[in-house]
Order: structure tokens, then C-alpha cells, then sequence
């Protein structure tokens, strides 16, 4: 298996004629976190829609495992095994927790890591509202929720975009140790954060991008102490 799970290879974005992306590449390695960091309209998100199939890029390459996959709709990108917790953590407000895990379920082929019962284990506090509404659940609750479906999924790489906005201190503790504890069962993982500690405390590699162009690609010791390069692309933190 080769060792880059997902690769973006000069990746141009545009909104109808505005270029928001420009050339943008990064590798995430297999069983990895890759940190993507930037300012507020940096284009993360974008480039999370670009791989997922919303956007597809008008020129380069995304692979997944070194198949092409950007020219797939967004469906078939899903089936290949990009699982994606977007911002925001839509779920669906009146299905009940266990309807929203169900309607997310994907097998990939033999490798059947996530179930029900699993992922209903990985977070204890859905286990205890399974038969809630999704709409009346927390904002932490949601995001576990989010994640979970994304798990459902069986995904081989997994795509964050911002899991701990809007939470309170402890909940954004627990969905970092959530994060360390799919990391530790060799889930790669591309992580978009604000939170620039709890990226960097999980992260293995980072890519920076600045006005839709990466500015660092490196590891997260090259950037943890490079207090300019931070202030730069970043902001003070
Ligand atoms: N639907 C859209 N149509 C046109 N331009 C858009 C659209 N969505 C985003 N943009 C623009 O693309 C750029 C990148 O936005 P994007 O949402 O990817 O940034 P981001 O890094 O995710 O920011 P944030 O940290 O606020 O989530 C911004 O300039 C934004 O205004
Ligand atoms: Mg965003």
C-alpha cells in the first residue's frame, strides 16, 4: 500500500470566475493527521469541497491511495472512502441519533471496522440518546454525532473542518481525544482547525495556506515554535 493515503497535485479552485485556490498541493501520509491551517477565507473549506466532489478543481490531481479520484462525482468519491465531517456538523435535525448512524452506514469491501454498536461505543453519551431527536441534542453531542457518521462510512481517510468551532472548553478536550484515539487505530486524517493548539497537539505534518496558496508545508516540529511564521499565516494565537 503506498504510504500517501490522499494527494492534491496543483489544484485550481474557482466560484464561477473567482479563483479561490491556486495551485494548491499537499500529501496526508496513510494512518496520519495532516493539520490544514489558515486564516478565516484562506480556502480551506474549499479544498475540503474540491475532494470531497462539491468543487471539483478545474486543473491537477486529487488521489486517493494513487487512484484518481477527482474527475468521480461526490457520491462515488464516498464510496471510495473519503468520509467527511463538514463544517458546521450537519446532521439531520429530525431523525433520531441511531437514523442519522444508519442512514451514513457504507461498507469497504472486507474491511468492515465500523458498525453500529462500535461507534455507539466510541461515544457513550449518543449510546444513552439514541432514540433522540438529532436537533435536540448539544452542540458536542452534534459533532460526536457528525463524526460518527462519518465513521459510518468506513472511511479510508477521513476529512475534519473545524470539529471543535462553537464548543465549550471540556467538549473541545473530548473531541481531541476523540481525534488521538482514530489516530491511534491508524485512521488518516485531514484536520482544518482555528484551534491551532489542539491542531498542532494532534497533528503529525502541516500544511499552511494563505490566501488560497500553501505558504508552509512541513512537519509540526519545523512550525510548533516559529512564532513569525505563525503570526504571518495564522495570526496571534
Ligand atoms: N460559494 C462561494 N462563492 C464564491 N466565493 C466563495 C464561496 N464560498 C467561499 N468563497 C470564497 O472563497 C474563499 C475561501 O473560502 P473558504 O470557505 O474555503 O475559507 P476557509 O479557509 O474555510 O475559511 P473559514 O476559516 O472562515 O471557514 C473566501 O474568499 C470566500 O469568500
Ligand atoms: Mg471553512
Amino acid at each position: 500500500m503506498p504510504t500517501e493515503a490522499l494527494t492534491l497535485s496543483g489544484i485550481d479552485v474557482l466560484y464561477a470566475d473567482s479563483h479561490v485556490l491556486h495551485g494548491v498541493s499537499l500529501t496526508l501520509r496513510a494512518g496520519r493527521v495532516l493539520a490544514l491551517l489558515g486564516r478565516n477565507g484562506a480556502g480551506k473549506t474549499t479544498c475540503m469541497h474540491a475532494i470531497v466532489g462539491f468543487l471539483p478543481p478545474r486543473g491537477g490531481e486529487i488521489r486517493l491511495f494513487g487512484e484518481a479520484i477527482s474527475r468521480l462525482s461526490p457520491e462515488a468519491i464516498s464510496h471510495k472512502g473519503v468520509g467527511f465531517v463538514p463544517q458546521g456538523r450537519r446532521v439531520f435535525a429530525s431523525l433520531t441519533v441511531r437514523e442519522n448512524l444508519l442512514v451514513a452506514e457504507q461498507s469497504q469491501g472486507a474491511t468492515r471496522a465500523w458498525t453500529l454498536d462500535r461507534v455507539l461505543e466510541l461515544f457513550p453519551s449518543l449510546q444513552e440518546r439514541q432514540l433522540q431527536h438529532a436537533g435536540s441534542l448539544s452542540g458536542g453531542e452534534q459533532q460526536m454525532l457528525a463524526i460518527g457518521r462519518a465513521l459510518m462510512g468506513n472511511p479510508r481517510v477521513l476529512l475534519m473542518d473545524e470539529p471543535s468551532e462553537g464548543l465549550a472548553p471540556l467538549i473541545v478536550a473530548e473531541v481531541g481525544r476523540t481525534i488521538a484515539r482514530l489516530k491511534e487505530a491508524g485512521q488518516s486524517i485531514l484536520l482544518v482547525e482555528q484551534n491551532v493548539r489542539l491542531a498542532f497537539d494532534l497533528a503529525d505534518d502541516v500544511v499552511l495556506l494563505n490566501t488560497g496558496r500553501v505558504a508552509f508545508a512541513g512537519t509540526v516540529d519545523q512550525v510548533r515554535d516559529d512564532q513569525a511564521m505563525i503570526t504571518q499565516h495564522l495570526g496571534v494565537f
